[in-house]
C-alpha cells in the first residue's frame, strides 16, 4: 500500500520515517512477503499520535518485530507496517531487572544478562526475533517462557490510544499466547531475573545451542515451528510419523531434520507454503483426530 504524499508529510513531522516499496521477503525469516510502504516511529511519546493519524486516514497496518514468526501474503499488500526503529534498542541493567526495549534482540539481551550474572532466560538464547515479538507470543524454549519474568510493561495500548505501563501480573502469558490486543505496540521491558553465575549460565546455554544444533535446521530459511504442540502431543513428531518430511509445495518444503519446521527451499511463495500447511493439518486430522493450530502468524491481504 502506498501512503499519500499527505500523510507522508504528517508522519513526518512526527519524526517518523517512512519507506517506500519495502519488500517483506527481505525482512523475513523465511524470506518470504510482498511489498508495502514502511512506517518507522521516532520517539516513543510519538506514537499514540501516529496511531490517531492512521486510525483518521483509515489506513490499516501491521507491526512487524524481528520478522521471525510470521508468513507475510505475497504481491502488493493492502496496509502498511510498523516496526519500530534499532536506534531503540537499548539494554540496561539495575540489580536483578533488566530493562530492554521491544527491539532489542532476544538473543543478544540474553547473553547481556548472562554477563551480568542474571540467568533463568538461557532457554531462550537460540530463539530468533526481537523483545518486543517474544512478548507478544510468550515465546518459549527447553522449559523457559519469557511471560513468568515479566515485572512492568510499556506500550501503547490500542484500546485507550495511549502509552501506558502494565504490571506484568496483569497480563495472562499462556502457551505461545497472551492477552495482549494484535493492535498493542510493545515498547518497553522489565525483567526479574534470578542471579547465576556466568559460567553455569554458559554451559546451560551450550547444552541449549546443542540440542537445537541437532534437530532443528537453522541453517535454512524458517519461521520455527510452524504449528503449535497440542496439548500433550508433538505436531512435530506427529508429522513425521506420517513420512511427511521432504513434502513440498514448489519450494515450501518439510524440512528433513525437523517436521514441524516448514522451510523456504528457494523461491517459495506465501500460497505455496499455506497450501503445505493446509495438507499437512489435513492429514493429521485424518489420522489423529486433532487439528493443528498455526505458531506462525499470517498475515493475509
Ligand atoms: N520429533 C520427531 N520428529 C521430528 C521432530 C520432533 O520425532 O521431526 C520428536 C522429538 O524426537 C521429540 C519430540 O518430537 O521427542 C519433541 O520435539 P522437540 O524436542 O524438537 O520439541 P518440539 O515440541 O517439536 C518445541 C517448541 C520449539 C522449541 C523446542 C525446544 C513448539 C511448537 N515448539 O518443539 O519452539 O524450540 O520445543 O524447547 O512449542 C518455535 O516456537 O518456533 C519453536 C521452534
Amino acid at each position: 500500500m502506498r501512503v499519500k504524499d499527505s500523510i507522508a508529510k504528517r508522519l513526518n513531522e512526527l519524526g517518523s520515517e517512512l519507506r517506500r516499496d519495502v519488500s517483506l521477503a527481505e525482512k523475513t525469516s523465511l524470506g518470504i512477503g510482498g511489498v508495502t510502504d514502511e512506517v518507522v516511529p521516532g520517539p516513543y511519546e510519538s506514537i499514540p499520535a501516529v496511531m490517531h493519524l492512521l486510525a483518521e486516514e483509515k489506513l490499516a497496518y501491521r507491526l512487524l518485530g524481528g520478522g521471525t514468526n510470521v508468513l507475510i501474503a505475497d504481491g502488493e499488500l493492502p496496509w502498511v507496517v510498523l516496526h519500530l526503529s534499532h536506534k531503540h534498542a537499548g539494554l540496561s541493567v539495575e540489580d536483578r531487572v533488566v530493562t530492554a526495549d521491544a527491539a532489542a534482540d532476544l538473543g543478544g539481551m540474553v547473553t547481556f544478562c548472562a554477563k551480568r550474572d542474571l540467568g533463568g532466560i538461557e532457554g531462550l538464547v537460540g530463539v530468533p526475533g526481537s523483545v518486543g515479538g517474544a512478548l507478544r507470543m510468550n515465546a518459549g524454549a527447553y522449559g523457559t517462557q519469557i511471560g513468568p519474568h515479566v515485572r512492568e510493561i510499556e506500550l501503547y495500548r490500542a484500546a485507550s490510544g495511549r502509552l501506558e505501563t502494565l504490571r506484568g501480573s496483569d497480563i495472562r502469558f499462556d502457551y505461545r499466547h497472551t492477552s495482549f490486543a494484535p493492535e498493542d505496540v510493545m515498547l518497553r521491558v522489565k525483567l526479574e531475573l534470578p542471579p547465576k553465575p556466568y559460567r553455569d549460565i554458559l554451559a546451560d546455554i551450550r547444552v541449549c545451542n546443542e540440542k537445537r544444533r541437532s534437530s532443528q535446521p537453522l541453517n535454512q530459511k524458517s519461521a520455527g515451528c510452524i504449528f503449535k504442540n497440542p496439548p500433550g502431543a508433538s505436531a512435530g513428531r506427529m508429522i513425521d510419523e506420517l513420512g511427511l518430511k521432504g513434502r513440498r509445495v514448489g519450494d515450501a518444503t518439510v524440512s528433513d531434520r525437523h517436521a514441524n519446521f516448514f522451510v523456504n527451499a528457494g523461491r517459495a511463495t506465501c500460497s505455496e507454503m499455506l497450501k503445505l500447511m493446509d495438507e499437512v493439518r489435513d492429514k493429521v486430522r485424518r489420522a489423529y483426530g486433532v487439528e493443528l493450530e498455526n505458531e506462525v502468524i499470517v498475515w493475509r491481504n
